[in-house]
């Protein structure tokens, strides 16, 4: 049997379930846009609407925050005429592959994973059937395009894993060498940023303290104040990276400035050794609003032409379903169904 051969190629997706943070600008967004310029690989972004309906979302505020974060992919450097960029409903491909996925993944595989249990804590029992489901979903979104790399933050490093485990199982199942085993890409400085408020928590929109966080839609005032307010220990930054060992915070604060500066963590210390947090948490908050501010200035004017928005996501769409139904088709047939 020939099969496809997998040339490189790129995707990730995001959930529009709230507003974007930092965390989501450094561990995914600003890697996406670097990712459509370097590496000569087809890049393919998507807002994963499908996914975030795994919790209930009032249907206007999930419009607009599909929008929204449409708005913050073009903002942060993500070009249409470079990468196909979409929502994951108008490509119908993604959930009809899920539930082949749902018949391969194995239930032992599902109940492993932290990031249902984290959400779900001891309330699982009351949590739907989709936010369960929900990882075989997010490798169909995977290979349905046989993407080959895929570039997330720390906390999705389980979920790229049980892509790979499926699509070999799928592969061996049915003795083909068709979904390619899935490289996740977890570079840069910032891969897990934490809270302001915590450092031992990651940064995420469903914290209920807005100080612990930089959403992409806060202004020069806000970015400051998080930054000068954030949790710090009373030492001055050592002249080394392992002088960071068990000061959490101090480490944050460092692989931020890093990630928004395109320097290394080290390079950073290199820079500002011995220095109070008096003074460099002041330079990062300059340095944040520098990066941040235009980024969010740029989603508010975006967000006054939602037509064109919605014609991005309905081109992107287009694009995306032409190499996403070929490849749903060859697997009906591998997998048996009467075409
Ligand atoms: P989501 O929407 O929670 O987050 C989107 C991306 O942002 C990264 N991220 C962070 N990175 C660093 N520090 C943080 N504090 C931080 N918070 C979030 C996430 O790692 C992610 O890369 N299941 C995915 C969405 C998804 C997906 C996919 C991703 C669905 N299908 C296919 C890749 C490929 C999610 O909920 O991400």
């Amino acid at each position: 049997m020939t099969e496809v051969v997998h040339t490189p190629r790129v995707f990730s997706g995001i959930q529009p379930s709230g507003g974007l943070t930092l965390g989501n600008y450094l561990g995914a967004l600003k890697r996406f846009a670097e990712m459509q310029d370097t590496g000569g690989m087809q890049t393919i972004y998507c807002m994963v609407d499908l996914h975030a309906i795994t919790v209930w979302q009032d249907p206007d505020k999930l419009a607009h925050a599909t929008r929204e974060l449409c708005a913050g992919f073009l903002a942060s450097g993500v070009e249409p005429e470079k990468s196909i960029l979409f929502n994951q409903s108008q490509v119908a491909e993604h959930a009809q592959l899920a539930w082949i996925f749902n018949c391969v993944a194995r239930m032992g595989w599902m109940k492993r994973m932290t990031q249902f249990k984290d959400k779900t804590g001891k309330n699982a029992e009351n949590a739907s059937l989709g936010l369960f489901a929900y990882p075989a979903l997010m490798a169909a979104d995977i290979l349905i395009y046989h993407a080959t790399h895929v570039p997330v933050g720390e906390d999705q490093k389980q979920h790229v894993e049980l892509t790979r485990d499926i699509a070999i199982k799928f592969n061996n199942d049915y003795g083909v060498d068709f979904f390619p085993v899935t490289e996740p890409v977890i570079e840069g400085a910032a891969t897990r940023v934490m809270s302001l408020r915590d450092g031992s928590k990651k940064m995420s929109k469903s914290d209920p303290s807005d100080m612990s966080r930089i959403n992409l839609t806060d202004d020069a005032d806000a970015i400051s104040k998080k930054i000068r307010k954030a949790k710090t220990d009373p030492d001055p930054l050592p002249d080394s990276i392992e002088g960071l060992e068990g000061r959490p915070e101090a480490r944050n604060l460092v692989n931020i400035y890093a990630a928004l500066a395109d320097l290394t963590p080290e390079q950073v210390i290199a820079e500002h050794a011995g220095q109070q947090f008096g003074t460099f948490k002041p330079s990062l908050a300059d340095l944040a609003v520098a990066k941040l501010e235009p980024i969010s200035t740029e989603m508010s004017r975006l967000m006054q032409d939602p037509a064109e928005i919605d014609m991005i996501l309905r081109r992107g769409a287009m694009r995306a379903r032409e190499i996403a139904a070929p490849i749903l088709e060859r697997t009906y047939e591998i997998v048996g169904m009467v075409r």
